[in-house]
């Protein structure tokens, strides 16, 4: 792996550049990558939280626009942040009544959502700043950050190293690639928290995206959001995305699940496949054209419609973010599976490596 030593933007050849982005509630120093490929895709990436900033790719007449919501400096996700762009751990998702049992011994975890655990704690790997060094090579120009998890941190047990590693290829292709070991058993869900608008961030809402998830089931939820433990199937019902709808046609039906979730705010069962990592979902934008498809190795996919974003918060570029501006589809185990031992397990144990990729393809349609 060819690694680029300092890589400020010293030359107009550099794909991979890197620039300070402020300081840390802790006083650490925060920086920023730029990884481009050749000016078909562009995507920022900082320290704090490995947080993707922003992402620019073009639309069908070749007009590059950045899709995904966020801030423009680092105090805006430091102020109060729904996950932008973040990684998300050391459990993405919730964790009933925030506690779990592993090997006889119970664990209690924060309680920062009802009664529940949800995406890490209080302070989770979206808060804090990572290490990172770039790459350019024959796989593309990346970055990878890592960060220790200590014993304890966060309720869980066992020191973790993790490390996340985004590559942009030539064919627009962004890699994210997860891998982390630990010196106790614990549970790990990883997953990347991006708010998309193909049409661009901050252009409006989600709603006429028309999306495809390959998935014949889903996991319905208690009015904690918690899994109930049912692997439901999504036939003749609006969890049904296997042929492409539009994200807002049965977003306000009288569904219970979509009465508890505020609309779409649930788990996928993927169907899967033989080939790994597979096709997921698929996104159509009309108006632009800008598709996404994403592929991955987890067993599942949440499904997010925005339904928490309520016009208090102003992004990029001075767009207010209103309900439904954005979606996510966050790649994962399910959630509360340390609790479900029907659910695909999330233990990592010590000599064993957890590792997880996921890749989202960005193109055009007519
Ligand atoms: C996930 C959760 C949602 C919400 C968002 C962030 O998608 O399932 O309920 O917490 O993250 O607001």
């Amino acid at each position: 792996m060819l690694l680029l030593a300092s890589c400020q933007s010293e030359t107009p050849m550099d794909r991979v550049t890197k620039e300070p982005f402020g300081v840390a509630p802790d006083g650490e120093p925060v920086e920023l990558y730029t990884l481009t490929n050749g000016g078909a895709a562009e995507v920022t990436i900082m320290t704090y939280g490995a947080i993707i900033v922003s992402l620019r790719v073009p639309d069908r007449e070749g007009v590059m626009d950045d899709i995904v919501l966020g801030y423009d400096s680092l105090q805006g996700y430091i102020d109060t942040s729904p996950y932008f762009g973040a990684i998300v751990g050391r459990y993405g998702n919730r964790i009933g009544d925030a506690t779990f049992e592993l090997d006889g011994e119970t664990y209690v975890l924060a309680r920062n959502n009802g009664p529940n655990h949800l995406h890490g704690g209080l302070v989770g790997f979206d808060q804090v700043v990572w290490t990172a060094e770039s790459f350019d090579d024959t796989t593309g120009t990346g970055v990878a950050l890592t960060y220790v998890s200590q014993d304890g941190e966060e309720g869980y047990p066992g020191t973790l190293e993790s490390r996340v590693t985004y590559t942009l290829t030539e064919d627009n292709v962004l890699v994210v690639d997860f891998h982390a070991t630990t010196d106790k058993a614990t549970p790990v869900n990883l997953t990347q928290h991006a708010y998309f608008n193909l049409a661009g961030a901050g252009s409006g809402d989600i709603l006429d995206h028309e999306l495809m998830v390959v998935a014949d089931a889903f996991t319905p939820v208690d009015s904690t959001m918690i899994p109930t433990g049912e692997i439901r199937d999504v036939t003749g019902g609006p969890f049904d995305f296997r042929v492409p709808v539009a994200i807002g046609a049965r977003i306000e039906e009288d569904n219970r699940q979509l009465i508890l979730g505020g609309g779409y705010d649930h788990n996928y069962v993927l169907n899967g496949g033989e080939i790994s990592p597979f096709l997921a979902a698929r996104v159509f934008e009309p108006t632009t054209g800008r598709v996404m498809e994403v592929h991955t190795s987890e067993p599942g996919v949440q499904f997010y419609t925005g339904n928490f974003l309520d016009g208090s918060i102003t992004g990029k570029g001075g767009h207010t973010y209103h309900r439904r501006y954005g979606f996510c589809l966050e790649t994962q185990h399910f959630p509360d599976s340390p609790n479900k031992p029907k659910f695909p397990s999330t233990i990592l144990r010590p000599g064993e490596i957890y590792a997880s990729r996921t890749m989202f393809t960005f193109g055009v349609m007519p």
